[in-house]
């Protein structure tokens, strides 16, 4: 039976270690606060994630194309987007431990009694911009640029290029996955919140008047996704950002908030951000950015509609919801990620049920087949169980034990990490029937 008790962070960072998925940076040197790197499983499964919202979010669109913009950009962008003037956050010092935080995280009594979470005084709040700098060139005199805090601007800015090669017609998307990097006052939470980090960002360009009506789709659509990919609906919600939330661009915001070991936290923002981008980046570059549209014989600045989503976090996320332990007999418990399918590092283990008498070479040859269909692992070592609860623990979806029937019919153990059963499939049918069982995947008990 699955236990629905929630998982706590310190087992989730601790499989995450143990298995390869999410590593210390830098660990050698003692690690660097808040930085992380993704090992050979978390680096699998942060690829597939994207890759699911990619096909989600481009693919499956025929109005929706992709860009990869560089995180270096004219630092004009920047004041342009109002990132220079306004993308700050207030920070408190806690005048004895000198422990910061962030205004907005406080209680509104800590607040106004200017004390720190351990009852210390305050320092005085002041607002500290997020954007990393840099400069270009040899010295630190040449120009000033910044990393860029959000995928988004590199859109903006490549919206007339996009426009003019690729004849799309309004409304149209545009897509694009990368690194974002701020310099955040408070990062915790493992992967949560860093100050390097990737988004999964898709612009769509609406005429003005109809903004609220993609805004409602978006938030629609991506709902309906995280449920595709068998996210847990109970642990998602909708929250509206209220007047005083709203970023500095935005008419309407929801977060899709997720309920993370730490609480509810923002997943994902979809944000309507009307002409606000595009009209800053007509006045500051002096380029009109307005659209043609050839029917209607009217040139208009159209509103965008955002779907934002963190890819670093959705990692987390995807790691906490995937995360089960289950009672199989006389009180053993084993630990299983269910990640869908479609998401999880491995596909499919294949083992030989013993090394010797010709089934090693066998369960090879049998990995080999498979390999142009699937990410496969072949594991040789333990007892069965052992190699099964292995592959239970990192999410591989589908086990394939080779035994000697294997040798005399052809058949093999397909077992199912869900469900454990266990049932016996000729291997020249295996591909086929790994397919359908991801296409028919659902998740139990949600
Ligand atoms: N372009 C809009 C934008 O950047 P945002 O709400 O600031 O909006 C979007 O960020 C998403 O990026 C968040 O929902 C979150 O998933 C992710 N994100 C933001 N800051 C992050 C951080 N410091 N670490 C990890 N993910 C972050």
């Amino acid at each position: 039976m699955s236990m629905s008790k929630p998982v706590s962070m310190e087992t989730i960072v601790s499989l995450a270690k143990r298995r390869g998925f999410v590593f210390p940076s830098s660990e050698i040197y003692g690690g660097l606060a808040s930085a992380w790197d993704y090992g050979p499983l978390g680096s699998e499964l942060k690829n597939r994630v994207q890759r699911k919202w990619w096909r989600e979010m481009t693919q499956l669109h025929d109005n929706i194309v992709g860009l990869d913009a560089s995180i270096l950009m004219h630092p004009r962008v920047w004041e342009a987007s109002g990132h220079v003037d306004n993308f700050s956050d207030v920070m408190v010092e806690d005048t004895i431990t000198n422990e910061r935080f962030r205004w907005d995280h406080l209680t509104e009594v800590q607040r106004e009694n200017r004390t720190s979470p351990a009852g210390n005084p305050l320092s005085e709040p002041r607002a500290f911009n997020l954007m990393f700098e840099t400069h270009l060139g040899p010295t630190s005199s040449g120009q000033k640029v910044y990393l860029r805090p959000e995928t988004a601007q590199g859109i903006y800015v490549n919206f007339k290029n996009v426009v003019q090669t690729s004849r799309l017609k309004i409304p149209f998307g545009i897509a694009q996955v990368g690194k974002a990097f701020r310099n955040e006052i408070v990062t915790k939470n493992f992967i949560f919140r860093t100050c390097e980090f990737e988004q999964l960002e898709m612009q769509y360009f609406v005429k003005p008047g109809e903004d609220e009506k993609w805004f409602d789709y978006w938030k629609e659509q991506r709902i309906r996704y995280y449920d595709s990919v068998g996210i847990r609906p109970d642990r998602l919600r909708f929250k509206p950002h209220g007047p005083d939330e709203l970023a500095h661009y935005a008419k309407a915001a929801f977060d899709i908030e997720y309920e993370f070991p730490f609480g509810w936290q923002e997943l994902e923002g979809i944000h309507n951000r009307t002409d606000y981008d595009l009209s800053r980046h007509s006045e500051f570059s002096g380029k009109d950015l307005r659209y043609l549209d050839e029917e209607q014989k009217e040139r208009y600045l159209p509103y965008i509609v955002e779907t934002s989503a963190g890819l670093t976090r959705s990692v987390l996320m995807v790691l906490c919801d995937a995360y089960d332990e289950e009672e199989v007999a006389d009180g053993d418990v084993r630990t299983v990620l269910r990640f869908h399918p479609d998401l999880a590092p491995i596909t499919l283990g294949v083992f030989p049920l013993v090394k010797k008498d010709g089934l090693a070479e066998l369960a090879r040859e049998i990995e080999a087949e498979l390999r142009d269909d699937y990410t496969t692992f072949y594991d040789q070592g333990g007892a069965i169980g052992r190699r099964y609860r292995r592959q239970d623990e990192v999410g591989t979806p589908f086990c394939v034990t080779v035994d000697y029937d294997s040798k005399d019919d052809g058949t093999v153990t397909l077992r199912f990490r869900d469900s454990m059963e266990q049932v016996r499939v000729h291997r020249s049918e295996l591909s086929e029937r790994i397919r359908a069982e991801i296409k028919a995947y659902r998740r139990v008990g949600v």
